[in-house]
């Protein structure tokens, strides 16, 4: 595998690549990640994988400083993975100076559910991937189910922007006890640790209300929001929605996800199932 810090030597590595995707990340690499790569590697014939802890995407007070670096274990696992160039910028080679030019996504993507309760993050989002998707100029990028949102506001903007790259979305990879693999599942006590299951198992219970019939979603999100309280969660959401756009559902809507995001004590967690 090919370690490119600057985005010249990553271009010249890829000058002559075929059909190449990209998978971006942030680091602190788990099975979730690993998933992704296998799955690049099916979809291209050159795998790019990016590290970069992206500051636009965290709001003030968030993890950003704290959030785990692990460059050299990573490495290990993406050379593993047969991943064929890593591209790990330094961030002046990301924002040589302050970004002025962002993707902003619209409201009804931006300010909703993830973006509520943080805000600017998709918008942080969109702007570094736009640029990584300049710098790589994949055929094909991959992103995980488990930031369902994130991947919607990706699919979009590669859709509105008339960007010529294949989006695909990999399958969420869980701990054996159901919980939903993640950088931040680190910073759990064990306690915390053998607590964190819940939330899938709460979502769960409503994908399966629904699928028996039940349609007072509101009812479900509120039983569900009430389960993890009870538990000693502070939940932000539990909301039942459509996954095409993660609108509102009218009754009887099929495609439907179920998104919850919930703080444990000073870690907060979020996680997914569709219907
Ligand atoms: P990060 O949290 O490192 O995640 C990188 C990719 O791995 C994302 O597409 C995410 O959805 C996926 N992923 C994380 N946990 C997963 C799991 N348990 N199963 C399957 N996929 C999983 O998401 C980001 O970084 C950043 O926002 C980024 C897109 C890199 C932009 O900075």
């Amino acid at each position: 595998m090919q370690i490119h810090e600057s985005v010249a030597g990553l271009r010249a590595a890829l000058k002559n690549a075929n059909n190449v995707a990209l998978v971006p990340t942030m680091g602190n690499l788990h099975d979730g990640h690993i998933a992704l790569m296998k799955l690049a590697r099916s979809h291209g014939e050159t795998v790019v994988a990016s590290i970069f802890v992206n500051r636009l995407q965290f709001r003030p007070g968030e993890d950003f400083e704290k959030y785990p670096r692990t460059f050299a274990a990573d490495c290990d696992k993406l050379a593993a993975a047969g991943v064929d160039h890593l591209f790990a910028p330094a961030e002046a080679e990301i924002y040589p100076r302050p970004q002025g030019y962002h993707v902003v996504p619209p409201d009804d993507q931006d300010a909703i559910l993830e973006g509520e309760f943080r805000p600017g993050h998709f918008r942080g989002v969109a702007t570094v991937v736009m640029k990584l998707f300049q710098i790589v100029r994949p055929a094909v990028a991959l992103f995980g189910k488990k930031d369902y949102q994130q991947l919607m506001v990706i699919r979009n903007m590669a859709a509105d922007l008339n960007l010529p790259i294949e989006i695909v979305g990999g399958e969420t990879i869980r701990a054996d006890d159901g919980l939903a693999l993640s950088s931040r599942n680190g910073y759990l006590s064990a306690p915390e640790r053998a607590e964190a299951p819940r939330l899938g198992r709460v979502i769960t219970k409503v994908v399966e209300a629904i699928r028996a019939g039940n349609t007072d979603y509101q009812g479900l999100e509120r039983q569900a929001m009430a389960e993890l309280q009870a538990a000693g969660w502070f939940p932000d959401y539990i909301a039942v929605r459509k996954a095409l756009d993660l609108q509102l559902p009218p009754a009887h809507e099929s495609g439907l996800v179920v998104l919850a995001a919930a703080r444990l004590g000073s870690t907060r967690l979020i996680d997914n199932l569709e219907v």
